[in-house]
């Protein structure tokens, strides 16, 4: 066993999880992957969500778990089918990890099982701690259903954290590839009046916060997991373009992304927006590398 413990970790091939494994690995900690296939080497032990498996067994002798696991939200259209794969992907597997991590003996002491910021919906200018209310909307019922879903690991004694992740800024991949495209073709621009809140992480802190919920045995239930200092999407622009050196005067008009993307993803999304203050990471001693912005961005571009 490894000297800071065995971690379960559920979509371990994603973009956090790709990030995690080997962090937790450089601090000590052992790493089981929850792979969808035939396990190919000593540290895969096979789950398959979808049909509702799992080999509880070979979950034997862990200490914790991290789930990040689900179908992606930012990729392809909401169709219904689409919809219902991110619900379900969500909803199922965290059921199913938390009813295998009950049965074991002795039990892990924690489970982080991730949920998204998406919980509070759109809400202006509101600072949004953990004691804010659910919002409206697709995701906020999705994030709603996925943090209930952990309830049997929570029954049986098993300390459970929503970590309630905002947008994740990485070098590669994730939402700033996306949004880095336009700019660097120049027409780079804010998302209607620019006034929706945008609340972000660097991989880098999130996949820290990861680490911490492990061992910070007073963090418990849902907690924000972003930087203290969320921003505008019109700030988010001018800033983006300034580290880019490219023009941000243009704006993209809000019937262009419903046509492009679907109202619902559009206004979900985009064009919606939330501030999201971590207000429990921040009592408990959480420290992040990136605290503001632009050196955010300097540092990952
Ligand atoms: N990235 C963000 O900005 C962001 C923001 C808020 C919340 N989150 C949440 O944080 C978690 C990790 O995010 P991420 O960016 O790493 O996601 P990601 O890159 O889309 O990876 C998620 C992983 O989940 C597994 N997966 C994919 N489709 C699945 C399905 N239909 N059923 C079960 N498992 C499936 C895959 O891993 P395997 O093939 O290894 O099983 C995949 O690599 C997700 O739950 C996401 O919703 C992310």
């Amino acid at each position: 066993m490894a000297e800071r413990g065995k971690i379960a970790v559920t979509g371990a091939s994603g973009l956090v999880g790709s990030e995690l494994v080997p962090t937790l690995r450089r601090n000590g900690f052992e790493v089981l992957r929850l792979v969808r296939r035939a396990p190919s080497a000593d540290d895969e032990v096979r789950w398959d969500p979808s049909a509702g498996t799992i080999d509880t067994e070979g979950l034997r002798g862990i200490t914790g778990a991290i789930h990040l696991a689900g179908d992606n939200v930012a990729s392809g259209r909401w169709t219904q089918a689409k919809k219902a794969r991110i619900r379900d992907s969500r909803v199922r597997g965290t059921a199913l990890l938390a009813r295998a991590l009950a049965q074991l003996s002795p039990k892990p002491r924690v489970l982080v099982s991730a949920s998204a910021i998406g919980y509070y919906g759109t809400r202006g200018e509101e600072a949004l701690d953990e004691r804010a209310a659910q919002g409206s909307g697709f995701l906020a019922s999705v994030c709603a259903e996925w943090e209930d879903a952990a309830t049997p690991a929570r029954d049986a004694g098993i300390r459970v954290v929503n970590p309630r992740i905002g947008v994740v800024l990485a070098a590669r991949g994730g939402a700033l590839a996306k949004m880095k495209m336009p700019f660097q073709l120049g027409v780079g621009g804010r998302i209607g009046d620019g006034s929706q809140y945008m609340s972000w992480i660097t991989l880098e802190d999130l996949v820290s916060a990861l680490v911490f919920a492990l061992e910070c045995d007073e963090l418990d239930g849902a907690v924000n997991f972003v930087s203290p200092t969320p921003v505008t999407n019109a700030d988010f622009t001018a800033t983006l373009g300034r580290v880019l050196q490219r023009p941000t005067v243009l704006s993209i008009p809000k019937f262009a992304l419903r046509l492009g993307v679907g109202s619902d993803m559009a206004n979900e999304m985009l064009i919606g927006g939330a501030r999201v203050i971590p207000a429990s990471l921040h009592a408990h001693g959480f420290r992040w590398e990136h605290t503001t912005l632009e050196p955010a961005l300097r540092s990952l571009l």
